[in-house]
Order: C-alpha cells, then structure tokens, then sequence
C-alpha cells in the first residue's frame, strides 16, 4: 500500500473510482459483472492511479432500483458472487495498495426483505416496528416522494398488512423506522459485519433522508446525528481508521452537522459543488464556483468534501439558483418524449461525455480541476474515457450502461449472448464503445484516458492539495479558473481554462522558478508572479519552491 493511504485520514489524499460490479467486467460469460471479472480489471484500475474503490450495492436485490433495494445485507447477490469471491476481491484489492468502501442503504429496505415479509404478515412480531404504518392514511403525515414521476406520495397499501406503509423512495423501498433502538442495533450490525470481513468504510445511502420526520405522526430522531455519531463510533470500534462518507444532499447550512465536529461522518459528498462545477465548466463561466465556495464550510480538520462531476443517478441541478436550473434544463437538455433527458423534474440522465458534447479537451480539464481542488476527488466509472448515455433505456440505466474495454462484441464486457447482459452496452454512432473503448485509449498519450491518469498522477504527487492552505485567485477573464495552495515552503499553483479560445493571464505566484507539475501551455515566472498562455481548455499545475529565493 502506498504511504499516504497509512495516515488515519487516508481519505483526504485518496483518488476515489466509483464502480457498479455487476455491469464492470463479466468473468464467466453469463452477462453479469462479477468479483471475480472485477479482480481481473485492478490492474486497469491500479495504472489509472486509483487508491480506493466506491461499489454500489452488490447485496441480494431484486434490482428495482439498481440494488439500492436490499433484500439482504449479509450476502452478496450470487450472480455477481460468492463472499469468498468478494473476500478475495478485498485481498486483490490490498494487493494493489487501494482502499474498499461500500455502498450501505440504511434508509429502506426492498419489500422482499425478510424484516418487511415479517413485519407485514405478523402486526406483533417484533420486526412490525422495523418500518412506519398507518391505519389511516388520510389523517397520516404526508410529503413529497423524492421520486415524483414514479410515486404518487409516501404512502403506499400493503394487502397482507392491510395497513399503508411509509416509504420516501419508491414504493417497494418501505422506510425503516430508524427510530426503533432494535433497527439501530441492526444497523450498526451491518456496519461491523462488513468491517470485519475487511472494507475500509461505507458511502452511507440517503443519510438526509434518514434524519426527516417518518410515518403517520411525523416522528422525528430527537437527536439525529446520535445515529451517525454511534455509527462512527461502532465502525471505529473495529477498524481505527474506518471511514463514513455521507450522501446528504441537505440544505448548505446544515451540512456541519453531519460532520458533528469529527464524531459523526468523514467526508460529504459535494451536491453543492458537483451541481456548480459541472455547470460552470459547461457553460464556460467561472461565476458558480465562486458561489459554490460562498455557500459551502470551509475544509478543515473536521469538514470535509468528495467531489465529483458526475454520479450513477441525475445530474440533480436544484442546489443552483432557480433561473440557473431553468438554464441548465434547456441548456442540456437531449431527447425527447421517452428519451428526454430532464427527469424527476430536478436533473438530466446524461454523462459527462454528453454534456460537453463529446469534447475530450473539456473532459480532461473538467477532470484536472476536480483533482486539483480541496477534497477527495471521485472519479465515475466510464467517465475517464468519456462514455455516454443511452437515452433509449428508462430511467437513470440510461448512465449505467456496461463498463466499455474495448471494439469486440459487448463491449469486452461480457462473452455472453447481447439479449443475455445485465444491461444492454451502448453501441450509438458517437458514445458507443466502437469508439470509444479503454483499448483504443490506452497506447495513446493525448486519450482522455491518458490525461486523467496523468492528472491522477499529479495529484499523487502534491500533498498541498488535500493539506494545503487554499485560496482562489483573480484571473482577469470570467472563464479562466485559478487557485493556489501552500503548504510548508512550498506553493502550488492550478489553472484551468473554460474559454473555446486562447488566454493570458498574470497570477500571483511567490517562488522564484515553476515545476511544471501537469499540463502544457506556456508560462513565465517573474518577480512575484507568473504569466500564463492557455489554449482552449488548457490547464496547468505549477509548483514553486518559496525557500529558494
Ligand atoms: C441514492 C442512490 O444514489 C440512488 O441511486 C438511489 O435510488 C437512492 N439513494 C435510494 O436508495
């Protein structure tokens, strides 16, 4: 293992590669990713220069809902292996330096759960008060379900029960009733279980959703952070440095408390940031990562963020002011009636290849900026080639088509007969893995591929990232992008070009000569300052060394 990844807060230097194991690498020709395909790909993953892996949820599920409906969460789905196949895949893992964290879905469960099965056939078993009912659902608390388009509310009939139950997702995904001290207990079983059997963390699914009022009288934790507190507390127990990242797409202001000054969670995913960035890169404007820095706590000790410019689910746009979103809705929007990209009135079911129009250049900058700023960076599988979506599947399946390797018949995924696949590979005219595919990128120094390994690379070698003191600069150009980081003697210096055309820009750099540490353009270090000559989406990392004056 690499040394950074020693230190207790390995997960601040950490390069993050997020990948779904069934639609990955297919190793016994039955159409779905498996372990064992998966262990066949970590020297890929491992020349890429990815320190830790983010799986989504591998468990027994029905899938509908891409596994985040699970039925049971001491297993591992057979089609993608056994737990000595996925025990083996820790080891492989260890072997090549990088880190494991899971995907855990406290919130719900699927209604094939054994506790649902249970608690719907038997009003006194004791798993009856694992979730939320109501008699009378038309007195009972109501909200918004998060998924509007599918769900009328957060109620749905059960026929056994003949109850309604509670479910924020959809309506096979019933709400646990976190609230319950035996559904805690269970839940920081889970967490240990799969400590044990070797992971280093969990990404922990709809934290936010975990913390709302839930079931007929609205009933709220009275101390919901407690939850991740013990959660933290228990995972620490069983490894020291254990880590908890959070999807908590809560409002700015009350993200700290989700951090509960180091007790509850490491890491948050950045909503703020991913909806910004990705925006502001797409529309060449620097104005909304400005106003990302104004809404979000500083990084510090206790606070800190995993950034990503694109996930598995829609590219969710509502922390943008309204006139934005509306902006962003047109902007890039693809498709139409079925294919429309605009889904759950708040996002786009594209990639990023998609939303800058297949543009490699963009792509690549887009990717050296979200390596080059504060916070674990999180890079989506696929991304680092450029794949797209395909707008014909329903839903967000249309971002999770199967990892694309090379020219050869699915993709390089799968031997298995096309109808027999997971999901379906992407074979369009543009985004199709007749042309865009790892194999064709890899000998090839200027791929996408290449750039983001090379930018990967870089981040490796500056620690002023993750441990620097960070301050934006003043660029002159509304579309040109620069910050800078110190740490000890030592000054790095970022900058990225949004801009179609060339840029000059003079920064304040305080050393005396610039290691070019990535990129190509042009620059030249004068007293207390250097000049740099960007072309079209060009960027450059220079570092200095102040104690050489
Ligand atoms: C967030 C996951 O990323 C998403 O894919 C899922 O549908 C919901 N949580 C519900 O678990």
């Amino acid at each position: 293992m690499t040394g950074h990844l020693e230190r207790p807060d390995w997960y601040r230097d950490a390069v993050v590669y997020t990948l779904n194991v069934r639609t990955f690498n297919d190793s016994d020709g039955d159409g779905w990713g498996d372990f064992q395909g998966l262990i066949d790909r970590l020297p890929y993953l491992d020349e890429l220069g990815v320190d830790c892996l983010w799986l989504r949820p591998f468990y027994p599920s029905p899938l509908r809902d891409n596994g985040y409906d699970v039925a049971d969460y001491y297993a591992v789905d057979e089609r993608v292996g056994t737990m000595a196949d996925f025990e083996a895949f820790i080891d492989a893992a260890d072997d090549h330096g990088m880190r494991v964290l899971t995907d855990l879905v406290l919130n719900h469960t699927s209604t094939e759960h054994e506790w649902f099965q249970r608690a719907r056939e038997d009003p006194f078993s004791e798993y009856h008060d694992y979730y939320l009912w109501t008699s009378h659902v038309e007195e009972a608390y109501n909200t918004m379900n998060i998924f509007p388009e599918f769900e009328d509310g957060v109620w749905s009939y059960d026929d056994v029960a003949e109850k309604h139950y509670f479910h924020q997702f959809y309506g096979h995904q019933p709400d646990l009733n976190v609230a319950n001290p035996a559904v805690q207990e269970e839940l920081f079983s889970i967490l240990e279980f799969w400590l044990e059997r070797g992971v280093d963390g969990f990404r922990i699914d709809a934290a936010h959703p975990m913390t709302l009022p839930k079931g007929h009288n609205a009933t709220e934790l009275e101390d919901p952070h407690w939850l991740f507190r013990e959660m933290k507390r228990r995972a620490r127990a069983v490894k020291h440095d254990a880590v908890l990242l959070a999807e908590a797409d809560d409002e700015p202001h009350r993200l700290h408390e989700y951090f509960a000054d180091g007790e509850a969670f490491d890491v948050l995913f950045n909503f703020v940031g991913n909806s910004h960035l990705t925006y502001g890169i797409g529309v060449k404007d620097t104005w909304p990562l400005h106003r990302m820095f104004d809404l979000l706590p500083e990084p510090s000790d206790t606070v800190w963020w995993a950034n990503f410019l694109r996930n598995h689910d829609e590219w969710n746009l509502l922390k943008l002011p309204h006139e934005t979103l509306e902006h962003a809705r047109e902007y890039f929007r693809r498709g139409e009636g079925e294919e429309d990209s605009w889904v759950f009135g708040r996002g786009h079911r594209l990639r990023l290849a998609d939303l800058y129009d297949g543009d490699h250049d963009r792509i690549a900058m887009a990717h050296s900026l979200l390596l080059s700023l504060p916070g674990t960076p999180i890079v989506f599988s696929g991304d680092e080639i450029g794949m797209g979506a395909d707008l014909s599947l329903p839903e967000r399946f249309a971002v999770r088509t199967p990892m694309q390797w090379d020219d050869s018949e699915n993709a390089g995924f799968s031997t298995a007969d096309a109808d027999d696949l997971v999901l379906p590979v992407n074979d369009d005219d543009r985004f199709g893995f007749h042309h865009i595919n790892v194999a064709s990128q890899r000998d090839d120094p200027d791929s996408l591929l290449n750039r983001v390994s090379a930018a990967i690379e870089a981040r490796h070698r500056c620690p002023e990232v993750a441990h620097g003191f960070f301050e934006v600069l003043d660029t002159g150009h509304k579309d040109v992008w620069a910050h800078r980081f110190h740490l000890d003697d030592s000054v790095l210096l970022t900058v990225h070009s949004f801009a179609d055309e060339p840029r000059e820009t003079v920064l304040e750099f305080d050393a005396p000569v610039g290691e070019q540490v990535l990129g190509d353009a042009d620059y030249h270090v004068q007293d207390g300052g250097v000049t740099v000559w960007l072309d079209d989406c060009e960027y450059l990392w220079l570092r200095g060394d102040r104690d050489a004056w």
